[in-house]
This record gives C-alpha cells, structure tokens and sequence, in this order.
C-alpha cells in the first residue's frame, strides 16, 4: 500500500509541477493511461497460476516443434518467425497463420494474447517483395534521424502487415572492430550518432505503441556485442566499467527515455560473464537505475545456451525459442520456482513487463493483424523513402579528373556480377538469416537504375571479360557477398571473409584500369574494407555499404539528379594492421591514423 500512495503522490506532484494546462491535461491523459495498464498488469497476474506465469516467459517458433495445441496447452507468451518454413506464400496467408495461434492463445482461461516477433532489421526482411533499406551503417553514413524514423515507421507498417507485432530491432552496438561479422546491423562507432539514431528508430517503430501501423522495438544486443576482443561474435568484451558506461549504454539509456519495449542480451561474456546472466547490468542498472519497465529477452535459444535458473535470476523476463526444450525449460523453471531457486517476486516481475507490453501494444484490445495493411506492403511511397536512405548514405572517398558525375550521354560499361543481383546489395538478414545470392521480387538493381538513367548506351561486362567497346567510363560494382553473425567474423570459425577485396574483385578494377576510361568503384560491403590500392588505381570510389532493395538509388547520384550527403559512420583502415590494433583487449586505441577518418565524405559542391 506504501508504493501505491508513493507512486500516487509523485504523479500529483508531477502534474503540479507541469505549468500549462494542456500539458497537464496531456499529463494526466497518460498518467492515468499507465494508471490504468499497472492496475489492469495487477489484477490480472493475481489470477495467474505458476503454469501461466512460466508460459508467458516462453517464446517459441511457430513451425518447429510445438504440437498443435502447445499454445494453449503450455500458456505460451510470444511466437517467433526466423529462418525455416514460411508461415504462408503471401501476407494474407501469413496473416492468417498467426491468427489461427492467436485463437488458441485467446482461447486459454485468460485469454492472454501472444507477441509475434521477427527480425525485420531493415524493412520487413524476411517477407520476399517487402521495402528492403540500407542496412544501418548506411542509415549511420546518412545521419539523418528524420530518415530514419521514417525507415522505422514504413518497416512496423510492412511488419503489422505480415502479421507481426514486435521486431528485434534496431541493434545499438558500437563496433570497434570491423572484423565482427555484424558490423553492418548497427549505425556506427560514434556512441553520439548512435544515440541519437537509436531514438529515431524507436519512435519510429513504435510510435505511441497501441497504433496498428506501430510495433514493440528491441534495443539490442545488451551489451557490448560489438566491442569484443578481437571482433569476435559472441566473444569476450573486456573493457573496463567506466567504458561501458561512457561508451556502450548511452544507446540504451535513450532508447529507455524513448519508451523502448523491450531490450535483447548480448551472447557475449563481459570480463568472463555472460551478460544473459549479468544480474548486474540487466537487473542493477538497466532495470534499476536506468528504469527499463519493458521486456528483457534472451537471445536465441538462450534457455539451452546460459541455463535457465542463472538467466531469469539476472533479470531475462522471457526466452526466445525455448522450442525443443519446452517441456524441460517450463518444468524446470516451475521447480526451481517451487524449490525457491527462483524467487516468485522474480517471476512475477518478469510477467508484469510482458503484460505491461501487451496492454501498451493495445493486443487484449486488438489481437489480430489488420488486413487493410497488407496493400501497403513495398508500394511505392516506401520505396520512394528507401531510395532516398540510399542516396544519402552513399559515401564519395575519392572524385579524380571528374569521373562523376556521370554524363547521361556517355557510353558506360558497367562491370561485375554485383552490379545487376539486388540479393549481394543487401546482404544478410534479406529474404533469408544469410541473405540472397539472387535477385529478389520488388528490388531495383545498381545496372537497372543505371539503364534506367542514362541516354546512351550501357554495356554489361557481367563477368569482366572487358568488352567496352568505347565506353568513356566503367562502373565497377565489387565487395562482400552476404553474410549474418558469425559467419561474417574475419578470422573467425568460418573464415569465409577477408580485410580486402577478393583477388577476382582486385583483378576487376586492376583489368579496367588501363584501357583509357574512367574507373568509379561502387564497393557493396558491410564495413570499412582495406581498400587503398584500389582507391589509388580508380578515378572516383564510393562506399555504398548495403543498400537494400532501391539499388536505383545509386544511379541517381552517379549521374548527378542528387548530390553525396552520406559521412564516414566509421574511420576508414588503411592497412590489415589497422584492424588488429583498432581495438586491443584493453583500451579504445586512437592512436592508429586511418586513411579516411569518421565523418569524411566528399560532395559535388
Ligand atoms: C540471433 C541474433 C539476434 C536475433 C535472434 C533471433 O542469434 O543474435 O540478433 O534477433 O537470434 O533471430
């Protein structure tokens, strides 16, 4: 009762102190909104049993291993689509798959609606025909926050159409090594630019949350995914308290004042301790001192990885694709509970949150998709945004002899199998959790946006063969085929990837650059590649990073309709050395001198 008169005396306080009296009209509206969700989360976790408490904590797939009536008959909380079967060939069949779960939640003792989550990380990746954007170190290389809360908002739009109500995005690292594999997911090494990214995309996604166009968003991944030794995904992150302090937890300090709903653990260890089970950061400072109210989700299959008793005593409220492990996970959690490992106040903590989330999400009001949203999916007035983040996210690292731009009346080659296949523009986390190798429905290649412009002829040197035949200028279009996670470390268990280009890539440009024309490499990449000696062979090089389905706007700031506005989000290395010294095991090393430095980035004007 003390809280309660507390909590009560502080809102009075808090509406006095506000001085007009639309403010404190607005004020109140939203104070007695939340009033009346912490009343509703009360009353309806008093009626609870421990099974239906357990059940809220577990996410599963929706494909793979639950039996029909598991939903219903394990009190599930939340539905995850990731890589494997679709849940249907169009929207409206995957609309209708997640009501057909939806049904079977509602139709539990207390009908306790389910979160549908995805990772629709840039537009709604998974769904093939979806707006696709510039993964966000291109949104970081654009530094627009205005952009990026529409890019955010058009992606919630595509996600409610397909069915979903939650995406675990956007990643908020701060890489400090481009070896990692995920480099591409977060804005940028500036904590400042990510900060500030970081509250766009979660207004963006989430707006006032009970909209129907509008989703939970996912600060991720807590913390220092991307400031491991070495650039390992997953590894250990060794800096000291005062860095992570200062460097890796303002994304998240203002993606709580944003309202953010839900918060995803980092796989990797902080000075030897797993952050699933860091109690200390999780439960302590995010939860504590920083006042997360929402979500905090295991990472993937986090129950079999870190155990479960450690995770949810640290302050993880559910876990993600317990599925495999459902019978083990909920009668082990309900034990540990019976046997007092976890304490009930735990578990009823962990509950509050997620049905604090799905009052403010408005689901006991509207739990099922809304199909007039499906004719919104990839129409034009989204791409038209798409294309606009790929125009400003181009960086120009070099203009020799006034190769661009590009004379509309000229003949062009353009060269290389990159330059016409919209899955290697878009790396991973596109169509599938690795990414396309082919084209893919409602994306625009880099050759077609040139076809598209230009008023002379183009020809296509696929394969590099060389055949120019008069071309005043070729463009190359060289870089990283897609990856996701680990399988995008350098160096790592994979060692699929490497600091520079590929020899094949190398030879490209090498092969065009003496027959007299213009070289302009457009290089597709997840992160800074060492890159100098083809910088030095070409007239011009433009770091496009991946720009997701619009590859067409490229063209337009090649030809020149639009000038370059994109800025280094990361310092460009010079040598492979760069690399290993960027960030030792101990310290952020600033003493190593790019070739280009964050924040570069040349214009026309
Ligand atoms: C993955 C990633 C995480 C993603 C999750 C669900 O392992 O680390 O970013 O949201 O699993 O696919």
């Amino acid at each position: 009762m003390m809280f309660m008169k507390w909590r009560h005396s502080a809102i009075m306080l808090l509406i006095n102190a506000c001085c007009f009296s639309s403010c404190q009209q607005q004020l109140k509206e939203e104070i007695s909104m939340n009033e009346i969700i912490e009343q509703k989360v009360d009353s309806l976790l008093a009626q609870m049993t421990l099974e239906e408490k357990v059940g809220q904590m577990t996410q599963v797939r929706h494909f793979d291993d639950i039996s029909d009536n598991d939903i219903a008959s394990k009190f599930i909380g939340s539905v995850i689509h990731t890589q494997g079967p679709l849940p249907g060939k169009g929207a409206a069949e995957w609309q209708s798959k997640f009501i057909e779960l939806q049904k079977q939640a509602l139709s539990t003792r207390l009908a306790i609606p389910l979160l549908f989550g995805v990772d629709a990380v840039h537009g709604q990746n998974t769904y093939e025909g979806a707006t696709i954007f510039p993964h966000n170190i291109g949104l970081g290389a654009a530094g627009n926050p205005d952009l990026v809360e529409r890019t955010a908002a058009i992606t919630a739009i595509e996600a409610q159409a397909t069915g979903f109500t939650w995406v675990f995005s956007p990643c908020v690292a701060i890489p400090y090594n481009e070896k990692w594999g995920r480099v591409y997911e977060a804005f940028s090494e500036s904590t400042e630019l990510t900060t500030k990214l970081t509250k766009a995309s979660i207004r963006g996604h989430q707006g006032e949350l009970s909209e129907r166009e509008t989703v939970m968003a996912t600060a991720k991944h807590f913390v220092g995914d991307g400031s491991t030794d070495f650039g390992v995904e997953g590894g250990n992150t060794s800096l000291s308290s005062e860095h992570v302090t200062q460097r890796l937890l303002p994304p998240y300090q203002a993606a709580v004042k944003e309202g953010v709903g839900s918060v995803m653990a980092s796989f990797n260890t902080l000075d030897g301790k797993s952050m699933h089970a860091h109690k200390a950061l999780i439960t302590d400072t995010l939860k504590g001192s920083m006042g997360f109210d929402g979500i905090v989700v295991s990472d993937w299959k986090g129950y079999s990885r870190f155990g479960e008793t450690g995770i949810i005593n640290a302050g993880i409220d559910m876990v993600m694709a317990v599925d495999g492990d459902l019978e083990d996970y909920q009668s082990g959690l309900k034990e540990a509970v019976e046997n007092g490992t976890v304490p009930q106040e735990r578990i009823d903590d962990a509950v509050k949150r997620i049905l604090r989330q799905k009052y403010r999400l408005g689901l006991f009001d509207h739990p099922f998709p809304d199909t007039t949203l499906i004719g919104k999916i990839g129409i034009e007035e989204h791409r038209a945004i798409a294309r606009q983040a790929v125009r400003e996210s181009l960086v120009l690292l070099k203009n020799d002899n006034s190769a661009l731009p590009l004379k509309k009346k000229a003949k062009i080659v353009v060269v290389g199998e990159f330059a016409d296949n919209s899955g290697f523009q878009s790396g991973g986390w596109t169509v599938n959790w690795q990414g396309s190798t082919e084209s893919y429905k409602g994306a625009t290649t880099i050759l077609e946006g040139i076809k598209d412009l230009s008023e002379a002829e183009v020809i296509y040197d696929k394969d590099g063969s060389g055949n120019h035949e008069g071309a005043e200028a070729a463009v190359i279009v060289v870089g990283e085929t897609p990856y996701a996670e680990f399988f995008g470390d350098i160096g790592g268990e994979m060692d699929l990837f490497q600091h520079t280009l590929t020899e094949a890539h190398q030879n490209l440009i090498e092969s065009y650059r003496s027959k007299g024309l213009k070289v302009v490499v457009i290089l597709i990449s997840g992160r800074p590649l060492v890159t100098t000696e083809q910088i030095e062979q070409s007239d011009a090089f433009v770091a496009a990073w991946l720009p997701g389905s619009e590859g067409d706007g490229i063209a337009q700031v090649l030809f020149g309709d639009h000038d370059f506005k994109g800025k280094l989000p990361h310092s460009w290395p010079k040598s492979v050395e760069d690399y290993k010294g960027k960030y030792g095991p101990n310290f952020w090393d600033d003493s190593i001198e790019p070739l280009f430095p964050f924040g570069y980035g040349l214009s026309y004007r």
